[in-house]
C-alpha cells in the first residue's frame, strides 16, 4: 500500500511533494523517491527509508523553481527496499516519468518481450515494467501520452494507481486507477494528485476520486479530461466538495485505524492471493515454494513459530496443514522454542509467522532453527524487514501497513498465505483430489466477498457490546479449526478493552471452566454448521443450564442455536477450514465496539507496542 503525490500548477511542487509524502506515510515506507521537471530536465532523487531521509537526499531540490513533479512513498510488494527500487521510475528514453501504486501480475511475462526488443531495466519493480511498456506503446503507435497509457494498461492484469508525465510535453499529467485509490485535487490553474486528500485539503476542497478502470489527463488551463481505459470513451466527472479532516482522511473516514483495517480486510485478503490464486488455472503459484520444493515435500514435519496474533494464525495452519496436506505440524511460542533446547533438524521445515518481521522471540527462534540446520520460510507483511531478511525464503502478506496495535486483516492475511501453502502442497503431495483442489481454489477466491457480508453484522455486534461492555470476564469457546479463533478473540478483547478474557477448546469446558459459568458471565461461541456443529450445540445447552450469557457465531440461517443462544452474530457459510477467515470479524468487531464503550484508546492500548522489538 503505497503513497502517491503529484502536482502540476502555478505553485512550487517541492515543498508540496515532500510535506504530501509525509501525510501519507501511514500509507507504508520502505523506501521513497521524488521527480521534478525543470526548464527540460527531470531532477529524481530516491532513497530507502523514510520520508524524511528522502528529505535530507534531495535538500539541494528544496530551492527547485518547478511547478511539475511527483512523489512516491513505498510499501514493496516486488524488489527489496532500496534506492534502485525506489520510485519514480524512467523509462529507457529517459522521457516518462511515473509512479505506482499497485501489483502488476503479469510483469514478468511483458518484461520479457520488452526485453527482447531492446530494453534495458535497473531495478526489479514490475513498475519500471509498467512504464517502459507505455513508452513501446507511444513509439509503436505514434501516439501522445495519454493515449499511450490507455492502450498499455489494457495489455496489464493487475491493480494500480499511476501518475506520468512526458518530459516532451510538461504540460499535462496522465493518471489512472485499477484497485489502487487515487485522488484528483482540483485548484485555480492547478491539479493536485495522491492517493488520499491528505497532501492536498489544505489547498482545495474540489476533489475528484477516480473510479475504478479510469484514467484522467490533466492538463493546465483545461478541465479534467476523464476516460475510460477500456474503450477510451469519455466520462463525466464527479467532482466533490470534501468536508473531511486531516486525520479523518488518514483514518480513511473511520474513527480508528483499528475499525479502517478490520474494514479493509476483503481487499487486503485479495491483494494477498492476487497472483498465487489462479482457479481458472487450477493451480497456486507461489514463488518462494516453488524454489524450494523438493525441501517441503521431503519435510518430516513443519514446526511454526511465532508470537500473539501470529501465533494464533499458525494454530489455524496446523489444523489446515494436517488436514489437507497430511504433514505434520508443531507450533510453538517463539519465546519457548528458543530457550527449551528443542529437537530440530535438516529434516524440518519451520515457518516463522510476522506482521512487522521485527518481533525479537521470533528472530531468535529463527536463528536457533538456522543453527540447527532446518529450513525457514518467513510469512511477513513488511518486505526487507528483519525476518524477511532472516530466512531462507518466504512469501509476503499484502495487507499494506497495519497502524493498529490490535492486529486484523495482518491475522486474515496471514492465514490467507498459509492456507495458499497448504492447498499447494497438498496438491504437490497428491494427497487432494482434482476436485477437492478446484472446490477449494473456487472456495478461497469467494472469501473477500464473504468477509464483506460478514461485517454487515457491525450495527448488531455494536448493541451486543453495549449490553457486555462492563463484563469482568469473558469466555471464548470453538472447537477444530475454530479453537484458534476463540483464542484470538480472547486475545482482541483482552488487549484493547482490559477486560479478562480466555479461549478454550469448547469441549474443555467440563474440565474446569464451567465452574466460571454464571449469569455474569458472556460466553462468545463459535457454532457455524460445518464445524462439529451438533457437539458445539450441546455445550452451549451446558452453559445456559448454568445461566450463562451466550454469544453465539453462527452460519447464516441457523435457527437451532438461535433459539439457545441469547445473541447470534450470522457469518457466510463456507467450508470448515476456510471458516476462520470469516468467524474472525465478528470477534474483531466485538472487541473494538467494547473497547470504544469503554473509552480505551483503541489504537495504542496501555503497556502494549505495535512490535515488540525486545525480549
Ligand atoms: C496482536 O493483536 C498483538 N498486537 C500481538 O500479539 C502481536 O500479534 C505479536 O506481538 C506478534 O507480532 P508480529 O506478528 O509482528 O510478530
Amino acid at each position: 500500500m503505497c503513497g502517491i503525490v503529484g502536482y502540476i500548477g502555478h505553485r512550487k511542487a517541492y515543498p508540496i511533494i515532500i510535506k504530501g509524502l509525509t501525510r501519507l506515510e501511514y500509507r507504508g515506507y520502505d523506501s521513497a523517491g521524488l521527480a521534478l521537471y525543470d526548464n527540460h530536465q527531470i531532477e529524481i532523487s530516491k532513497t530507502k527509508g523514510k520520508v524524511s531521509d528522502l528529505e535530507a537526499k534531495a535538500a539541494h531540490l528544496a530551492t527547485s523553481t518547478s511547478h511539475l513533479g511527483m512523489g512516491h512513498t513505498r510499501w514493496a510488494t516486488h524488489g527489496v527496499p532500496n534506492d534502485l527500487n525506489s520510485h519514480p521510475h524512467v523509462s529507457n528514453s529517459g522521457n516518462l516519468v511515473l509512479i505506482h501504486n499497485g501489483i502488476i501480475e503479469n510483469y514478468d511475462a511483458i518484461k520479457t518481450e520488452l526485453v527482447k526488443r531492446g530494453y534495458t531495466f535497473q531495478s526489479d519493480t514490475d513498475t519500471e515494467v509498467l512504464v517502459n511498456l507505455i513508452e513501446e506503446v507511444k513509439k509503436k503507435e505514434n501516439v501522445k501520452l495519454g493515449k499511450a497509457v490507455q492502450l498499455a494498461l489494457n495489455e496489464v492484469v493487475g491493480a494500480y494507481a499511476i501518475v506520468v508525465f512526458d518530459l516532451q510535453k510538461p504540460d499535462e499529467v496522465v493518471v489512472a486507477k485499477l484497485g489502487s485509490p487515487l485522488a484528483i485535487g482540483i485548484g485555480d490553474q492547478e491539479f493536485f494528485i495522491a492517493s488520499d486528500a491528505s497532501p492536498f485539503i489544505e489547498y482545495t476542497t474540489d476533489a475528484l476520486y477516480l473510479e475504478d478502470h479510469e484514467m484522467a489527463i490533466l492538463k493546465l488551463g483545461r478541465p479534467v479530461k476523464l476516460r475510460k481505459i477500456k474503450d477510451d470513451a469519455p466520462a463525466t466527472p464527479n467532482i466533490l466538495e470534501l468536508q473531511l479532516s486531516l486525520d479523518q482522511i488518514e483514518k480513511g473516514g473511520y474513527d480508528h485505524f483499528m475499525l479502517k483495517e478490520i474494514y479493509e480486510q476483503p481487499k487486503a485478503i485479495q491483494d494477498t492471493y492476487r497472483g498465487r490464486l489462479r482457479p481458472e488455472e487450477g493451480l497456486v503459484k507461489m514463488a518462494g515454494i516453488d524454489a524450494h520444493l523438493e525441501r517441503f515435500l521431503k519435510a518430516k514435519r513443519i514446526v511454526i513459530v511465532a508470537c500473539g496474533t501470529s501465533w494464533h494464525a499458525g494454530l489455524v495452519a496446523e489444523y489446515i496443514f494436517e488436514d489437507l496436506a497430511r504433514i505434520p505440524v508443531e507450533v510453538e511460542y517463539a519465546s519457548e522454542f528458543r530457550y527449551r533446547n528443542p529437537i530440530i533438524g535438516p529434516e524440518d521445515i519451520v515457518i516463522a509467522i510476522s506482521q512487522s518481521g521485527e518481533t525479537a522471540d521470533t528472530l531468535a527462534a529463527i536463528k536457533l532453527a538456522k543453527e540447527k540446520g532446518a529450513f525457514v520460510f518467513g510469512v511477513c507483511n513488511v518486505a526487507g524487514s528483519s525476518i524477511a531478511r532472516a530466512t531462507d525464503a518466504g512469501a509476503y502478506t499484502h495487507a499494506g501497513p497495519e497502524i493498529g496495535v490490535a492486529s486484523t486483516k495482518a491475522f486474515t492475511t496471514q492465514i490467507t498465505v498459509l492456507s495458499l501453502m497448504a492447498l499447494k502442497l497438498a496438491k504437490e503431495k497428491g494427497v487432494l483430489s482434482t476436485i477437492d483442489f478446484h472446490t477449494y481454489l473456487n472456495a478461497l477466491a469467494q472469501i473477500p466477498a464473504q468477509v464483506a457480508l460478514a461485517l454487515q453484522a457491525d450495527a448488531s455486534i455494536k448493541e451486543i457490546a453495549q449490553v457486555y461492555k462492563d463484563a469482568p470476564n469473558c469466555l471464548y469457546l470453538g472447537r477444530g479449526f475454530n479453537f484458534p479463533v476463540a483464542l484470538e478473540g480472547a486475545l482482541k478483547l483482552k488487549e484493547i478493552s482490559y477486560i479478562h478474557a480466555e479461549g478454550y477448546p469448547a469441549a474443555e469446558m467440563k474440565h474446569g471452566p464451567i465452574a466460571l459459568i454464571d449469569d455474569q458471565m458472556p460466553v462468545v461461541v463459535i457454532a457455524t454448521k460445518r464445524g462439529h456443529y451438533e457437539k458445539v450445540v450441546s455445550n452451549i445447552q451446558e452453559i445456559k443450564s448454568r445461566s450463562g450469557k451466550i454469544i453465539a457465531i453462527v452460519s447464516k440461517g441457523d435457527v437451532t442455536v438461535r433459539d439457545l443462544a441469547d445473541h447470534v452474530i450470522e457469518v457466510p457459510e463456507t467450508l470448515d477450514w476456510l471458516s476462520p477467515l470469516v468467524t474472525t470479524l465478528p470477534l474483531q468487531l466485538l472487541s473494538y465496539h467494547m473497547a470504544v464503550l469503554r473509552n480505551c484508546n483503541v489504537d495504542q492500548p496501555r503497556n502494549l507496542a505495535k512490535s515488540v522489538t525486545v525480549e
